[in-house]
This record gives structure tokens, C-alpha cells and sequence, in this order.
């Protein structure tokens, strides 16, 4: 038996459109993500990657052909639903309780374990994100824009997902956390995560991606190797 074979998708997405009102945003969008995979959607401003991580947890309205995660069809289930059956979502606008402590934003996001893996805790969690740990009495509203990044980070993983869409982790953090950012993705996809990570900036994406699905207007235009799409791009100049 081949690996893929062994470890068949945990996420499989195909001919998905997404739509504001009458405007179509996302056309015939497919990639599939296996557990502990981490993909990079990729592309400019505007592209639609923001879009088809909303339209996969049915934040917006969306068409697919199929839409598969964890062997079950997404198509027709409100969001909450999705979560509950262990996708995570961390939206572009750090969606944190900026009157509740660190701590207390952590407990917030606490689901029971579906099985298989261990179930994350605030310990566990620190571990991985070491600043939160020194803060973890300090209100959210009084943290950095990076530090609110990492907990909008934690607080998902306390929901024990198998996969989580992750939109533009690295946005407005400085280099060193970024650094910390990348560290603490790769640890959560040793863990056995499957990652989806929408991010321009594509250096970031490539430290945790090994392969990248790049937009352009809305439509997937290469989806392999995160190395081959470095190399198109170097020799593109
Ligand atoms: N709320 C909205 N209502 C109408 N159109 C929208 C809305 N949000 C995004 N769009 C449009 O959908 C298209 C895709 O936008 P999207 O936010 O998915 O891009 P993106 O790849 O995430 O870009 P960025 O890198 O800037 O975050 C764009 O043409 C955008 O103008
Ligand atoms: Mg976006």
C-alpha cells in the first residue's frame, strides 16, 4: 500500500464557489489535506484565500461538488457543526475575549476530545507558546497584536480540532514573533494536525507548508510542492 493510501485526506475540498450576495468570489476551488499535513494557500491580496477558508466552514454562502471532512459532507452544516466535528477556524480578525484573562480566554474554547489524540490543555498549550504562559493572568486586551494571534491560536487547539484553517497567522507580527509563530505551527502539525494556512507571505508559509495551492483571482492555478512553486517563482525572477 502507498503512504497516501494509508493516510487518506482528512479535509477534501472540490469545484468549491464561494459568493458575497450575487458576487462570486472563489471558482471551482479543489485541494484535499491529509492529517498532519500543513498546506499553504497562497496568492495576492484579494485572491481568495480568506474566502475559501470562510466558505469551507460555511461562513459564507458556497457551492461544492464535494466538501469532505473527516468523512463527513460538510455541504449543508452550519458552522458550529463543522467545529463540533473537529475543524478549527482562526479568522483573520483575532477573535478573542479582550475582557477575560489569558487563562480564562483558554477555558472559553475547551471541547471534549473526540478520541485518538491527546487532549490539549492550558499546560500543554504554554509549552507551545511560551509567551502566553507569562501572561497567563493578564487581561487579552492588554496583549501585543502577536500575543493576541497566539492565543486566538490556543484557544481553537482547546477545542482539540483534527485540522485547523489558519487565516494569515504571520499578519502584522514582528520578525521575532513570527519566528515564534512558525515554531509553535510546526509543533501543533508534529502533533498530528492537519493545517491549512492562508498567508501571502509565502517565506512564512514555506518554514511550515510542504505544499502550497496558490489563488490567483479566485481560481487555483498550481497546487504541488511548496518547493516547486519557490523554484517557478525564482526563475520567473
Ligand atoms: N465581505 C465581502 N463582501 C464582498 N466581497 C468581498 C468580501 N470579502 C472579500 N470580498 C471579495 O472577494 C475577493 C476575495 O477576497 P479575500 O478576502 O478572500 O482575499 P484574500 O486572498 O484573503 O486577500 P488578503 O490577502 O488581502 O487577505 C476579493 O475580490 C474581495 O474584494
Ligand atoms: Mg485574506
Amino acid at each position: 500500500m502507498t503512504r497516501d493510501a494509508e493516510n487518506p485526506p482528512i479535509l477534501e475540498v472540490s469545484g468549491l464557489d464561494a459568493f458575497y450576495g450575487p458576487a462570486q468570489a472563489v471558482f471551482g476551488v479543489s485541494f484535499t489535506v491529509r492529517p498532519g499535513e500543513a498546506v499553504a494557500l497562497v496568492g495576492r491580496n484579494g485572491a481568495g484565500k480568506s474566502t475559501t477558508l470562510k466558505a469551507i466552514i460555511g461562513l459564507i454562502e458556497r457551492q461544492a461538488a464535494g466538501l469532505i471532512f473527516s468523512g463527513h459532507d460538510i455541504r449543508a452544516m452550519p458552522t458550529h457543526a463543522v467545529a463540533r466535528l473537529g475543524l478549527g477556524y482562526v479568522p483573520e480578525e483575532r477573535r478573542i475575549f479582550t475582557d477575560l484573562t489569558v487563562a480564562e480566554n483558554l477555558e472559553v474554547g475547551r471541547l471534549p476530545v473526540r478520541g485518538g489524540r491527546d487532549a490539549w490543555t492550558p499546560a500543554r498549550l504554554y509549552e507551545i507558546f511560551p509567551n502566553l504562559a507569562m501572561m497567563a493572568g493578564r487581561s487579552a486586551g492588554r496583549m501585543s497584536g502577536g500575543e493576541q494571534q497566539m492565543l486566538a491560536i490556543a484557544r481553537t487547539l482547546m477545542g482539540n480540532p483534527d485540522a485547523v484553517l489558519l487565516d494569515e497567522p504571520s499578519e502584522g507580527l514582528s520578525p521575532l514573533i513570527v519566528e515564534q509563530m512558525a515554531v509553535a505551527i510546526q509543533r501543533m502539525q508534529q502533533d498530528g494536525l492537519a493545517i491549512v494556512l492562508s498567508e501571502q507571505n509565502v517565506a512564512f508559509a514555506a518554514e511550515i507548508a510542504t505544499r502550497a495551492v496558490l489563488l490567483e483571482s479566485g481560481v487555483v492555478t498550481f497546487d504541488g510542492p511548496m518547493a516547486d512553486l519557490l523554484q517557478r517563482d525564482h526563475d520567473a525572477g
